[in-house]
């Protein structure tokens, strides 16, 4: 598929989550440590958000660091931490000019006072952009998430004296890091792994899942014309029908 959002004639999904997996893969087979994996997924993280905004995606999310990453080796987690900032740090003002606007979603407490720092710089100086509003998931976890939220919303219980029955499912998105943000109707995994890894639990009940074989270090606008082109094809039902015809046979 070619050309951008204007000469193409299949839907494009709003909001497009991505499991960037592969890095460690990508580097161990040119001999290089995973770090270096690491730095080359940043490049890809660039060159994603330019294609996506030129496609016409309106949200993107990128899954940077789970909740679980700091299990790594120390050596990989201060590479992830430190290419963090360092993404910030140099593509804040690039970012900005192209109408991106930052968010960060993902548990704030565990992150240290530096980063916390630039991600609060990051979300305050991007906060008029709308071209494309771009997530990173930092410090992320699904139920994490889900268990904040929860928290939350109990706190309201007990202060409003509010009837734990009148919860609705909008009260339980709201709640979430994403707050008034679409559901991902793509979610993109790369490197063949099929699995969703505690990315946005609540929020991928309707997605529609596309697994690429590429590491994500490779992946780039035509890999993501063809995720959507995939997801394109697909005939999205949301628990129901898609017309008539399937009821009657
Ligand atoms: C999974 O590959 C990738 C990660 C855990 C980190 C992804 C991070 C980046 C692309 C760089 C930082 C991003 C931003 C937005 C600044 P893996 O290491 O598990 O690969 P493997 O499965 O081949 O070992």
């Amino acid at each position: 598929m070619t050309g951008d959002n204007e000469d193409r004639n299949c839907p494009v999904p709003s909001h497009v989550g991505i499991i960037m997996d592969g890095n460690g893969r990508w580097a161990a087979a040119r001999g290089m440590p995973r770090g270096f994996g690491h730095k080359a997924g940043v490049d890809a993280v660039r060159k994603t958000v330019r294609a996506a905004a030129e496609l016409g995606i309106q949200h993107v999310t990128l899954y940077a660091f789970s909740s679980e990453n700091w299990a790594r080796p120390a050596q990989e987690v201060r590479d992830l931490l430190g290419l963090m900032k360092l993404f910030i740090t140099r593509d804040l003002a690039e970012l900005c000019a192209n109408g991106v606007r930052i968010r960060v979603i993902g548990d704030r407490q565990g992150l240290s006072a530096d980063i916390l720092g630039l991600v609060e710089t990051a979300e305050i100086r991007s906060r008029d952009n709308s071209k494309l509003n771009l997530n990173i998931a930092f410090n992320y976890g699904g139920r994490d998430e889900i268990r904040r939220a929860f928290v939350k919303l109990a706190a309201q219980v007990v202060e409003q004296g509010l009837d734990p029955a009148s919860i609705s499912e909008a009260d339980i998105g709201a709640a979430l890091d994403t707050g008034a943000q679409p559901d991902p109707d793509l979610l993109i995994r790369t490197s063949g792994e099929m699995r969703l890894s505690n990315f946005m639990l609540w929020q991928a009940a309707y997605s529609e899942f596309v697994f690429l074989p590429c590491m994500w270090p490779d992946f780039d606008k035509s890999w993501l014309e063809q995720a959507i082109d995939e997801y394109s094809s697909r005939t999205r039902r949301y628990g129901g029908v898609h017309d008539a015809k399937d009821v009657a046979l």
